[in-house]
């Protein structure tokens, strides 16, 4: 079967614009940011929220990410959600280490409490008319990684497929994804398992799906600035030459990410959240530590058009 390459989760950064230029480029899936299913219980129709749970015509094939650790609103939100026939699967977060979920319990800190874990996959399970996923990450810290136990916990919960990244909560970013505990995840149960850590380019794409059983990867920080790579991944798979995009090139892209954003969002806001996309697409671009810099103090959408205008005609690539 043909291994999936996914767009992974990255809350601030996979809104429709950036997944339909890696839906463009031959990405297979995408997650949305990570919803709270309290914040939605709570307040459903909250913009916020609605702006996370948004998709769009271009999202091909779309997860919907989910964190808490009540199995409660877990299972309520699943079963709303799944049944608006929106999504093609629901996820739910045990990966995500920032200090505010991981110590309130939730996103990695859930991997601490098994039996509220299972609940809470079960509760995702029982409500949701789609099938159910899970993302983890290895263990807490180097002490306490049981991603087996968790990997099985989730097959016996009923949840259809699991994604891991090859790290402890502990370690962050820290260090390199352990690939080897992935496929031995992998290994240990009979759902789908994808691996997630450290792809940036099309060939750790092509080396982490050979070394072992799993079913897909998740990109998340290489897809960053370099919808690209996903298009690049499928060329080395299929033996052709892996096509880089030139500074014209980026900046094309950048320009239409930019008025995908404003057809969506308020010029002010548009510009502000384009600012970081920039920041990445410069990557690789002659001069981009300056471009970077003027970039983070426009705020028209007009002005930012010019500099990238400006750029692409200066149409060179170079290391900065
Ligand atoms: C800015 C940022 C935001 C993220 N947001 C989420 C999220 O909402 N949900 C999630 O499960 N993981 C999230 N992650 C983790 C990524 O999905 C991924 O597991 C991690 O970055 C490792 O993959 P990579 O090496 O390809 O970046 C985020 C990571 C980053 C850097």
């Amino acid at each position: 079967m043909k291994q999936s390459i996914r767009l992974a989760p990255l809350a601030g950064v996979t809104d429709w614009p950036f997944r339909a230029l890696c839906f463009e480029q031959g990405c297979d899936e995408a997650y949305t940011e990570m919803v709270s299913a309290m914040g939605y219980c709570y307040a459903p129709m909250a913009q916020a929220t609605q702006n996370l749970l948004y998709r769009a015509p271009s999202d091909k094939k779309l997860i919907l990410q989910l964190f808490g650790k009540e199995p409660e609103w877990i299972g309520r939100a699943a079963a709303e959600l799944s049944g608006q026939g929106i999504y093609d699967g629901i996820d739910i977060n045990m990966g995500c280490p920032v200090h505010k979920v991981a110590a309130a319990g939730e996103g990695s800190g859930l991997l601490r409490t098994p039996n509220l874990a299972s609940a809470v996959m079960k509760a995702a399970v029982k409500g949701s008319c789609v099938p159910v996923s899970v993302k983890i990450r290895l263990g807490w810290d180097e002490s306490e990684k049981n991603f087996l136990e968790i990997c099985r916990r989730a097959e016996d919960a009923g949840v259809s497929e699991i994604a891991v990244h090859g790290r402890t909560r502990q370690q962050m970013y820290a260090g390199s994804a352990d690939w080897d505990s992935i496929y031995q995840a992998a290994e240990a149960v009979s759902i789908p398992v994808y691996g997630n850590g450290d792809i940036f380019d099309a060939a750790d794409a092509v080396k982490r799906l050979h070394g072992g059983p799993v079913a897909g990867l998740l990109i998340a920080r290489g897809a960053m600035g370099n919808p690209w790579l996903f298009g690049q991944i499928r060329q080395a798979l299929e033996g052709e030459t892996v096509q880089v995009p030139d500074t014209a090139e980026k900046m094309r892209i950048a320009m239409r990410h930019l008025d995908m954003l404003l057809s969506w969002k308020p010029e002010r806001i548009a510009v502000r959240e384009m600012r970081k996309h920039v920041g990445w697409y410069l990557h690789g671009v002659r001069g981009a530590a300056e471009l970077r810099r003027q970039v983070n103090h426009i705020e028209g959408a007009e002005e930012l058009r010019n500099l990238l205008k400006q750029t692409m005609a200066q149409g060179e690539v170079g290391e900065t």
